[in-house]
């Protein structure tokens, strides 16, 4: 029962598949990717080597795993072409934005349901991805868990935050990469060419975020290090906080997250 059915072969599920496919979890033959495109199967075949399928009953007898990788609104079909399918042993994990648990187990009462918020900086192995369940899932829990983490850092949170993590993790790639765009404007206004201005702004936020992430401090301790008193850190930060930028990156991540609670 080692065998994995991914259903959705597309931007995030590719990136899933080339994960798992990598790692010593699952034998890519044991992989199975379902879609409806002939074109996204046959990408992950010939790059991966893993099963395709556009049958999704056939996909998933006999698997232990179920990932269900499509759009929101396409959930309720794919829920209802298995309900009647599923074992009750099967693990359902869904990418899915969203739709909680309880939704799920709407169609689907009686299979455990483990969530998953991702990223896109899954498609390069450096994905965010916050993971929720039940209180009756763990051994599943941390399975999945090292699943994930083959695509990225993994976070196990409670399911009630998942909304947070999608605006933090899976939004956060948008804000953080208009704060590279405005960057790269402020060092072309300063005389470098565009591709110049990126490659510097690009180079320095992975910097940034390696010095935070392998130092384990906190931002503050890293912006002191390069902030020389009456110099120039200082006075281009403090004109950044008089022009309102923690608070309206706070502002616009409290939007966005009060958005997601409408939706659906
Ligand atoms: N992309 C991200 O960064 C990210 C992050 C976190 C969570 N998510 C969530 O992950 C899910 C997938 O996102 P995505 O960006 O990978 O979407 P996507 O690129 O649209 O991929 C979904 C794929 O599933 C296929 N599909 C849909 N219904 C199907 C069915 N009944 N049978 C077989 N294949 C089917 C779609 O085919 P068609 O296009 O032909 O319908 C499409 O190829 C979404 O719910 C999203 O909210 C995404």
């Amino acid at each position: 029962m080692n065998k994995i059915t991914i259903i959705g072969g597309g931007n995030l599920g590719k990136s899933i598949i080339s994960g798992l496919a990598g790692s010593d979890l699952f034998e890519a033959k044991n992989i199975t990717v379902v879609d409806k495109s002939i074109y996204n199967l046959k990408e992950v075949e010939d790059k991966l080597g893993v099963s395709t399928s556009q049958n999704i009953a056939e996909s998933i007898e006999n698997v232990k795993w179920v990932i269900l990788c499509v759009q929101p609104r396409q959930l309720d079909a794919v829920l209802e072409k298995i309900k009647d399918i599923v074992t009750t042993d099967q693990i359902l994990i869904s990418t899915v934005t969203g739709t909680s648990i309880t939704e799920i187990n709407e169609i689907v009462p009686s299979n455990k349901v483990v969530r998953v918020m991702p990223n896109t900086g899954a498609a390069k192995k450096l994905s965010m991805t916050c993971i929720a369940a039940n209180d009756d899932v763990k051994e599943e829990l941390e399975i999945v868990k090292k699943m994930f983490d083959t695509i990225g850092e993994t976070l196990i949170i409670e399911e009630r935050l998942m909304q947070a993590a999608t605006v933090l993790g899976a939004s956060g790639i948008a804000f953080f990469l208009r704060f590279l765009r405005a960057m790269i404007q402020g060092g072309i206004q300063m005389g470098f060419h565009p591709h110049e201005a990126q490659i510097i702004a690009v180079q320095t936020a992975i910097g940034a975020a390696t010095l935070v992430a392998e130092n384990g401090t906190h931002p503050e301790r890293e912006i002191d290090k390069v902030t020389t008193p009456q110099g120039c850190t200082i006075e281009g930060l403090n004109e950044m906080e008089h022009q309102g930028l923690s608070s309206s990156v706070i502002k616009g991540v409290m939007a966005s997250y009060e958005k997601i609670n409408t939706i659906k």
